[in-house]
């Protein structure tokens, strides 16, 4: 039965496109069953960063509406190591019924392992659905005050609606940049987690081969001793329930030990983290 997650965040451009993506390919090489949903309606951007566009036939919204089945609706690329997708409706307009959204979701997860949703930047109607609908929030923040303020409304939202109660929402620190941190530009994730009151789940580094990577639509590519992809595969590896080497714990909200120092550049051992 698939776990399930939605990237969410405040501001724009932070990174949720391209994380959930780099995440599902890490997770299809593992060999486990992965699925990413594109819900930012209206605008397609999902099946591009993952060079699946020429696959998809059907949306979402055609699955959730039962103008197809959901395996239908699926696209898939066997030739390389990428997550299924379910791409998102071109029509913004028509809002999505939550209860049909439930029904297509319950039937995918027993056929998945991994289950994530790239949301629109917001609160509004289509970010929520998949808020409401995974079993996790993930919000992706570059840590800097603009976009923490941003995701601190989005905690806010999620918490009103109560969405903290069985699995508190996380953050997932992107584009995060030793040179601003030392000229306070940027913070380090123990401050970023205290100040939003929020566990960090992963720290992914500023990384020119990430955007890159992106832009070619070749993010099954990486190289795996990167840095970047160590971090990807811990942040996997949480978003699976198992283990991640130590030194490369989560951020925590009021944790005793100062994290000041990011954890690839405190030399962690660099071993394989993922089994
Ligand atoms: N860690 C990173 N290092 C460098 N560039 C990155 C990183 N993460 C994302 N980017 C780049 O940032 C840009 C925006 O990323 P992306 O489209 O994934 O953001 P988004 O949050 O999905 O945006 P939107 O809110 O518009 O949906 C892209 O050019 C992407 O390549
Ligand atoms: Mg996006």
């Amino acid at each position: 039965m698939a776990y399930t997650l939605a990237f969410l965040s405040g501001d724009g451009g932070v990174g949720k496109t391209t994380l959930c993506a780099a995440l599902g390919a890490r997770l299809a090489a593992a060999g486990r069953k992965a699925l990413v949903i594109d819900c930012c309606a209206g605008f397609r951007r999902l099946d591009m960063a993952l060079g699946m566009e020429s696959r998809v036939l059907f949306d979402a919204a055609d699955a959730a509406s039962g103008v197809c089945g959901s395996a239908r609706a699926v696209a898939r690329d066997s030739t390389r190591t990428l997550p299924d997708l379910l791409a998102a409706p071109f029509d913004a307009d028509v809002h999505p019924d939550e209860d049909l959204w439930a029904r297509m979701l319950s039937e995918l997860k027993a056929r998945y392992d991994w289950i994530a949703f790239d949301a629109p930047a917001g609160t509004g109607v289509w970010p929520m659905l998949p808020a409401r609908l995974a079993d996790r929030a993930y919000i992706v923040l570059t840590p800097d005050d603009g976009s923490m303020r941003c995701a601190g409304r989005v905690l806010d939202k999620l918490r009103a609606e109560g969405h903290d109660r069985a699995q508190p929402p996380s953050l997932v620190v992107n584009k995060s940049d030793l040179a601003l941190i030392e000229e306070n530009l940027q913070y380090p994730p123990d401050v970023v987690a205290r100040t939003l009151d929020a566990r960090v789940a992963g720290v992914v580094p500023e990384d020119g081969s990430l955007r890159l990577a992106y832009a070619r639509a070749s993010l099954d590519g990486l190289d795996p001793r990167s840095t970047t992809v160590m971090e990807l595969d811990a942040l996997a590896r949480r978003t699976m329930g198992a283990p991640v080497p130590k030194g490369w714990e989560l951020a925590r909200p009021g944790s005793t030990r100062s994290r000041l120092r990011l954890p690839w550049a405190g030399k962690p051992s660099l071993k394989e983290v993922w089994t």
